[in-house]
């Protein structure tokens, strides 16, 4: 199986130089590699938590989309999406909040730097915390475990929500999972290098902290008035500079390659003054940045455009997650009532053959293909899952019967109440001789 990578942003405001260097080109990067497998994602139920203006969900989802585009994903190498699309997520959703514990939630950060906020105010603790809010690590975990991504590409305030997925994962399987991995066992990848874009102030690039730079609204005017507001020392032109402690350096580093640092650097220390070190700055990153302006404007003013692509990724995450939430359901027992309620076996026409076990197809109202297996005195003893074609249904019948206990052991097929592994091994016994 290719390796699996996912990552998702969550759509309450316009991307900064911030999202870009530290998020989406890596992800761009590293969904060009062979034998990756990306999913990437507009987590817009995410939004809802933190923002209660549609206007601004509506316009950070277009914005966010275009930026991907612009950035150069490509979307028939990568599933784009966007996570309300995606109707199995909810119900994934509420599968896992079965199994969460709420101990556990109490202690996400998210969730507990609202607390701690409220009782440092003298408040209820629980002011102004939604279940949205609360509820926050199980919906991300959903994301990631739909579909059953290795590894997930975030910033460091999100490895404890991956910690989490993980955790839900490894309960859920050893609950339903009856032996089999049902879910992957996420890995959080935090890129060191690129995690700590600063923002104008030195701290951390963040919206919270109100000290971005913006990507691609506001054009490249927008740029240059943003890193002129990067602090700086008050050393005048002519001064030596110490390019170690510049916020300007660092941000030129995202962009530059090893010579063009050298240059700035020393540039610096012979007393380049920060005027003109800004205007390099901004000249570099120009540079990366121009040609996507340029598409990111067309996308904006075509949302259509970006409208196909979106629901094209849904339909191929669908394609994913659908078939692997019928699995989960049946997982947990939310089953078709088979051997209960459905018809009853056709008795036995009288006849001279012996009578056999028999593996029967068919297709019911759903579209969906089904076998089941039934003894030779007509007992339904094995009742498979949804398959999308007939010859998905009919490979694991032709399996069943040649390999019997092995095949088995993986088949997405479900035992009659009462039937015993020895009856079903003993019917199957009918194929092997
Ligand atoms: N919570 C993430 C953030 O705010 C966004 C997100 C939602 C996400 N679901 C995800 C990231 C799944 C990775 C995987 O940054």
């Amino acid at each position: 199986m290719t390796h699996r990578v996912l990552t998702g942003i969550t759509t309450t405001g316009t991307p900064h130089l911030g999202n870009y260097v530290g998020a989406i080109r890596p992800a761009i990067l590293a969904s060009r590699q062979p034998g990756v497998e990306s999913f990437f994602f507009l987590a817009d139920y995410h939004a809802l938590i933190k923002c209660d203006e549609p206007a601004r969900i509506e316009r950070s989802r277009l914005e966010i989309a275009a930026t991907w585009l612009a950035a150069g994903l490509d979307p028939k190498r990568v599933t784009f999406y966007r996570q309300s699309d995606i109707v199995e997520i909810p119900e994934l959703t509420w599968l896992l909040t079965c199994v969460a514990s709420k101990g556990l939630m109490n202690r996400a950060h998210a969730y507990k730097a609202a607390t701690e906020l409220n009782e440092a105010a003298g408040l209820d603790p629980d002011a102004g915390v939604t279940m949205g809010l609360f509820s926050y690590p199980i919906l991300m975990a959903a994301d990631i475990l739909m579909f059953n991504a290795h590894q997930v590409p975030v910033g460091r305030d999100q490895v404890q929500h991956i910690e989490m997925a993980r955790d839900l994962a490894q309960r859920f399987n050893h609950l339903f999972g009856a032996g089999r991995e049902l879910f992957v066992l996420p890995q959080a990848a935090v890129d060191e290098r690129v995690a700590m874009l600063p923002g104008l102030d030195g701290r951390k690039m963040s919206k919270s902290y109100d000290n971005t730079v913006p990507l691609f609204e506001g054009g490249a005017s927008g740029l240059r008035e943003a890193l002129a507001r990067v602090v700086t020392d008050s050393r005048t032109p002519g001064e030596p500079k110490d390019p170690d402690s510049s916020h300007l350096v660092a941000i030129h580093a995202a962009f530059a390659d090893d010579g063009e640092r050298d240059v700035l650097r020393a540039e610096l220390l012979a007393g380049l003054g920060w005027g003109e070190a800004k205007a390099r700055v901004q000249r570099r990153i120009e540079q990366e940045l121009a040609p996507m302006r340029e598409t990111y404007r067309d996308l904006v003013s075509h949302p259509e455009r970006i409208e196909d692509i979106l629901l094209e990724g849904a339909r191929k995450a669908r394609a994913v997650a659908g078939p692997f939430l019928r699995e989960l359901r049946e997982a947990v027992g939310l089953r078709r009532m088979v051997a209960v309620s459905g018809p009853a076996p056709a008795p036995v026409a009288p006849t001279d053959k012996p009578a056999v076990p028999v593996f029967k197809q068919y297709r019911e109202s759903d579209g969906k293909f089904y076998f089941k297996l039934a003894s030779a005195d007509g007992r339904v003893l094995l009742q498979s899952l949804a398959f999308d074609t007939g010859r998905d249904a009919g490979q694991w019948v032709t399996r069943l019967k040649s390999e019997a206990a092995a095949a088995l052991a993986q088949a997405p097929v479900t035992r009659a109440p009462g039937v015993s592994m020895d009856d079903v091994l003993s019917a199957l016994a009918a194929w092997s001789t």
